[in-house]
C-alpha cells in the first residue's frame, strides 16, 4: 500500500465532459464519462490529499469526501481553473474540453425550418491547460492528458511543451479498453525526460500510477 503519502497535499483534478450550448435544450459534447478524473480523485483522497474535483457532465457518481466544483462549458472551466489553481500542489486534468463553442448561443429553442440546413458557427474555447500553465507557481505540478487518435507521441509531447506541463498522460482514444467512457486505459507517461509506455490497466491502478510519478517528481 502506498499508506498516506499525500497527506498535506492540495490537488485539482478536472474530469468529465464541457458542454457548449446552442439553445436551453441542446448542445455539443463528447464521449467523457467523467471515469478517469474521478479514479484520479478517489486516488489521491486515499492517499490523504485534499481534493477539489472540477467536473462537467458525467455518467458516473462523484466521490464522496471531495470538494465538488460543477461546471458546465470550457469558459465555466476556464474561470473556475483561474480561481482554483493558484492554491493547489498538483492539478491533474483528465477533462475533455470541447475545443469549439456556439458562437450564437440563443435565448429560446431554435425553431425547425423544413427543409433547410441549419448552419452553426463554432468559435475557439479558451485553453484552460495552457492559460494554467502561464500562471503555474514554483512548487506546484502540472499534469495534463492528450486524448490522441494518430501519432499520439507526438501530439503529446507537443502538448507538453505548449500548456507548461511537467507531465503528460497519453492515450490513444481509438484502442479498445482505452479513452473514453471504459473502466480500464492505456497510457503513456511523457515527462520532459522521457516516455514510460504502461499495459492495460484499471483506471483506479493507472491513477495510482500517476499519482506515483508526481510525487517522484516533487522529490
Ligand atoms: O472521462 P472518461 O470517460 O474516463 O475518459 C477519459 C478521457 C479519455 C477523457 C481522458 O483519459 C483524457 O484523455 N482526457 C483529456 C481529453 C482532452 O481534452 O484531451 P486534449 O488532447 O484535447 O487536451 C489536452 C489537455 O488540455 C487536456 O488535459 C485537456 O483537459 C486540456 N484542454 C484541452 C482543450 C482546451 N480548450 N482546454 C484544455 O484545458
Amino acid at each position: 500500500s502506498r499508506g498516506k503519502d499525500l497527506a498535506g497535499l492540495k490537488v485539482l483534478v478536472t474530469a468529465g465532459a464541457t458542454r457548449e450550448r446552442m439553445d436551453p435544450v441542446r448542445y455539443i459534447t463528447n464521449d467523457s464519462s467523467g471515469k478517469m478524473g474521478f479514479a484520479i480523485c478517489e486516488a489521491a483522497r486515499d492517499r490523504g490529499a485534499d481534493v477539489t474535483a472540477v467536473f462537467g457532465s458525467v455518467s458516473v457518481p462523484v466521490p464522496e469526501r471531495v470538494r465538488k466544483v460543477p461546471i458546465e462549458s470550457a469558459q465555466d472551466l476556464y474561470d473556475a481553473m483561474m480561481k482554483e489553481a493558484p492554491g493547489h500542489d498538483v492539478i491533474i486534468q483528465a477533462a475533455a474540453v470541447c475545443d469549439y463553442r456556439v458562437d450564437d448561443k440563443k435565448a429560446t429553442k431554435i425553431k425547425k425550418k423544413a427543409g433547410e440546413p441549419l448552419v452553426l458557427t463554432l468559435t475557439e474555447n479558451p485553453d484552460v491547460a495552457k492559460a494554467v500553465g502561464e500562471i503555474k507557481k514554483e512548487g506546484q505540478i502540472l499534469c495534463g492528458f492528450a486524448a490522441e487518435t494518430d501519432h499520439v507521441k507526438q501530439n503529446a509531447q507537443a502538448k507538453l511543451k505548449k500548456k507548461n506541463l511537467d507531465l503528460i498522460i497519453a492515450n490513444d482514444v481509438t484502442v479498445p479498453g482505452a479513452g473514453f467512457n471504459v473502466d480500464t486505459n492505456i497510457a503513456s507517461l511523457i515527462t520532459e525526460k522521457g516516455t514510460e509506455e504502461l499495459p492495460l490497466m484499471r483506471k483506479r491502478e493507472l491513477a495510482d500510477v500517476i499519482l506515483d510519478k508526481v510525487m517522484e517528481m516533487r522529490k
